[in-house]
């Protein structure tokens, strides 16, 4: 399909990253480096941020760490299963303690929600959610790639306190990060045409 005038005029290195982003469910070796980890994370916490809390907190898994998690969201499926008086299936417990081998790093993000600030808290888990984006463009301009995931765990107290938070906090995403091996990396060219207005006072 022939890209629109639009896009190839204005496309530069960083809107190509932007469009070259798609979620990869399964993701391989290498992860990033401890140090481009790290810039990863620097570019996350510069997402805007009104009132200059820095709610946003960065949990990551590699390795054993990784796999002892596993272990923590079984419990904790087996809790929320159990106060619903069900059953688990062997099926669902493999899935469970198998999430965290789909990709070589996962990183929690989270709204450390300031109850007495006067930002509202929607602004602040607002701010946490564009640390996310950040955080996976940022690791696309590395050559990574990602999946931006949530699911039942979450939203679970149980899951909360064992990453550090509190109760009034908010995980937003369980970023995944690795390399897709696929190594489709074609940009995407989506139609805004149904989108976007021009507002235009006709009164
Ligand atoms: C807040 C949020 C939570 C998401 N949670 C999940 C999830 O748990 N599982 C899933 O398959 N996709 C989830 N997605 C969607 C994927 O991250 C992804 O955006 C979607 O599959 C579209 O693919 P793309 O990113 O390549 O356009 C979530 C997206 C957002 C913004």
């Amino acid at each position: 399909m022939p890209r629109d005038t639009a896009s190839l005029i204005v496309m530069n290195d960083t809107i190509k990253t932007i469009l070259s982003r798609r979620s990869v469910s399964k993701l391989s070796h290498p992860a990033p480096s401890s140090k481009e980890l790290k810039m990863i994370l620097k570019a996350a916490s510069s997402a805007p941020d009104h009132g200059s809390l820095r709610p946003f907190r960065f949990i990551v898994f590699e390795g054993e760490q990784k796999l002892r998690f596993a272990k923590v969201l079984v419990e904790a499926l087996r809790n929320r299963a159990e106060s619903k008086g069900s059953n688990l299936t062997e099926g669902q417990l493999k899935k469970e303690n198998a999430k965290f081998e789909r990709a070589p790093t996962v990183v929690a993000v989270a709204a450390k929600i300031d109850v007495y600030s006067k930002i509202p808290e929607i602004e602040q888990l607002l701010s946490a959610a564009a640390a996310v984006e950040n955080l996976i463009l940022a690791a696309k301009s590395l050559n990574y790639d990602s999946m931006w995931r949530t699911g039942e765990a979450t939203y679970d107290s149980y899951i909360k306190k064992a990453i550090g938070l509190e109760e009034n906090d908010h995980i937003v995403a369980w970023v995944y990060l690795g390399t897709d091996s696929s190594g489709n990396d074609e940009p995407r060219d989506p139609s805004v045409t149904d989108l976007v207005t021009f507002w235009e006072d006709n009164t």
